[in-house]
């Protein structure tokens, strides 16, 4: 009799919107685990890590869900979550116009921008304009690929199906630059000492979003609460600075 009445006050409690939802079901995420530092996979635990799969799991956490993420190349993403195969993607994924007809977005949670990444030695490129004649390294799909299609006169734009593969094609001398997001190339640039350099400031404005699809409000409403939560409490500041403290 007594455990009916807790269960009673629970329930009263859960309903009135006073406490979050018990764990009820599983968040399905995708990404495309590529792109550190903020989804990888680690070589030794063979783990996926990164700041996108910390935010996530303290959203997953927030929401009483338990987080599923699934390793997905970067084209594979969207499709998978419009078929229902995901319930989101976190990926650092720019929130752009054209994505927006797709899909919907959450409140930005990370700001950014396009980088160009030479090797070390290269004083000839200042900025994009200086691209001119050079073959620019890219990930297919990504802004880094369209930034790199306003630039004029460059001599070819090389498109691959990862950010890291485009980066080898740089430090292969296949290509001359990588046009990618700026704590990816910082990254890269302090995984190579000595090897690559950033050139200039970043060059264009975006925001990263959390992707769910369109008309899925209840979802989009728990993940913006839970970020707002977050950022109030100090646990994005947290996660934000255990990732990027360095940088
Ligand atoms: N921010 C860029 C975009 O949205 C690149 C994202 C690539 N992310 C990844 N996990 N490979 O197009």
């Amino acid at each position: 009799m007594k455990r009916v009445g807790m269960l009673v006050v629970l329930l009263a409690l859960v309903l009135a919107g006073s406490m979050p939802a018990l764990a009820v079901g599983k968040l399905r995420v995708a990404t495309d685990a590529t792109f550190p530092p903020f989804e990888y996979v680690d070589e030794k635990t063979r783990e996926m890590d990164g700041f996108d799969i910390d935010i996530i799991k303290e959203i997953g956490k927030r929401l009483g869900m338990t987080v599923e993420i699934v390793n997905t190349a970067w084209d594979g993403l969207l499709p998978g979550l419009k078929t229902g195969k995901y319930d989101l993607v976190i990926s650092g994924m720019t929130i752009t116009d054209e994505r927006v007809m797709a899909v919907d977005f959450s409140d930005p949670y990370f700001a950014t921008g396009q980088v160009i990444l030479v090797r070390a030695g290269t004083t000839d490129v200042k900025e994009p304009s200086d691209l001119k004649g050079k073959i620019v390294a890219v990930q297919i799909g990504t802004t880094g690929q369209f930034a790199a299609e306003k630039i004029q006169g460059l001599k070819r734009i090389d498109t691959y199906d990862t950010t890291p593969a485009a980066f080898m094609a740089l430090k292969m001398r296949k290509a001359d630059a990588v046009v990618t997001d700026e704590m990816v190339a910082r990254e890269e640039q302090q995984a190579n000492p000595g090897q690559l350099q950033l050139v200039g400031r970043p060059f264009t404005v975006e925001y990263y979003g959390i992707a769910v699809n369109k008309g899925n409000t209840q979802l989009l409403r728990q993940i913006n609460r839970a970020l707002a939560q977050m950022k109030a409490d100090g646990t994005y500041d947290a996660i934000y600075d255990k990732w990027f403290g360095d940088k």
